[in-house]
C-alpha cells in the first residue's frame, strides 16, 4: 500500500492555517511528524535498495554480509522515532487544560482542532505504514529471527511515539494503536517484542 507524498504536503500544509496560539503545540506535532516521515523514508529507501540485491534465496553468506546494514538503517529509524517521541514530549503544553481527561476524536468540537488531529493522524498512519511494510520485506528474506534485535526497539519505539502525540494532543487515537497493532498482528510481531 503506498501514500503520495504529495497528499501528505497537502494535509501537512494545514497546520499553517492555524492562527491561534493555542494551537501552536498541535501545529509543532504535525511538523515533527512531518519531518519524522520524511527521515523514515530515507532509511526504509536505503533498506529497501539492499534488499533489492537480495531474494529469499540468496545465499547466507550474501545475507549474512546485508544483515549489518538493514540493521543499522532500523536502529537509524528507531533513533528517529526517539528523537521525534523526545522533541514532542517536550512540548507539553503550559497551557494544557487542568483536567488533562482523555477524549475520542469524534467528539472534539473545535473544527481547526480536529483537523490537526486529523493530520496527526494521517502521519502516524503513514509512518507505520512505512516503516511496517519495509520490517516485512526485510523479514521475507532474512527471516524474523535475525531481525528482532533490529526490529523489536523500533515497534518499541513507534508505540511510545503514539502515546506522545495522544498526551500532547489530549486525544486517543485508537485507530492508529489498532492499525499498529494489526499489522505486527500479520507479521507475528508485538509491539517491543513483549510476549514474543
Ligand atoms: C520500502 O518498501 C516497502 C515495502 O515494499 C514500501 O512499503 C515502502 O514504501 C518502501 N519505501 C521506500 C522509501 O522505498
Amino acid at each position: 500500500m503506498r501514500f503520495s507524498a504529495f497528499s501528505v504536503c497537502a494535509l501537512a500544509g494545514l497546520s499553517a492555517a492555524g492562527p491561534l496560539g493555542d494551537l501552536n503545540r498541535r501545529a509543532d506535532v504535525v511538523s515533527l511528524l512531518t519531518d519524522l516521515y520524511a527521515n523514515v523514508q530515507v532509511y526504509t529507501g536505503a533498506i529497501n535498495a539492499t534488499l533489492e540485491t537480495l531474494s529469499p534465496s540468496s545465499s547466507v553468506i550474501e545475507k549474512t554480509a546485508a544483515l549489518p546494514q538493514v540493521g543499522e538503517a532500523f536502529n537509524s529509524i528507531n533513533t528517529a522515532i526517539k528523537d521525534t517521541t523526545s522533541s514532542i514530549s517536550e512540548l507539553t503544553p503550559e497551557d494544557a487544560p487542568a483536567e488533562p481527561e482523555k477524549r475520542s476524536v469524534g467528539v472534539v468540537a473545535h473544527p481547526v482542532e480536529k483537523r490537526q488531529v486529523d493530520t496527526a493522524t494521517v502521519l502516524l498512519t503513514l509512518i507505520i505504514i512505512e516503516v511496517v511494510a519495509t520490517i516485512a520485506g526485510a523479514i521475507a528474506i532474512f527471516g524474523v529471527a535475525a531481525l528482532l534485535i533490529y526490529i523489536n526497539p523500533v515497534t518499541g519505539s513507534l508505540a511510545a511515539l503514539i502515546l506522545a502525540v495522544q498526551l500532547i494532543l489530549n486525544v486517543v487515537l485508537s485507530s492508529v494503536t489498532i492499525l499498529l497493532n494489526t499489522l505486527l498482528a500479520g507479521l507475528a510481531l508485538t509491539i517491543g517484542g513483549l510476549g514474543a
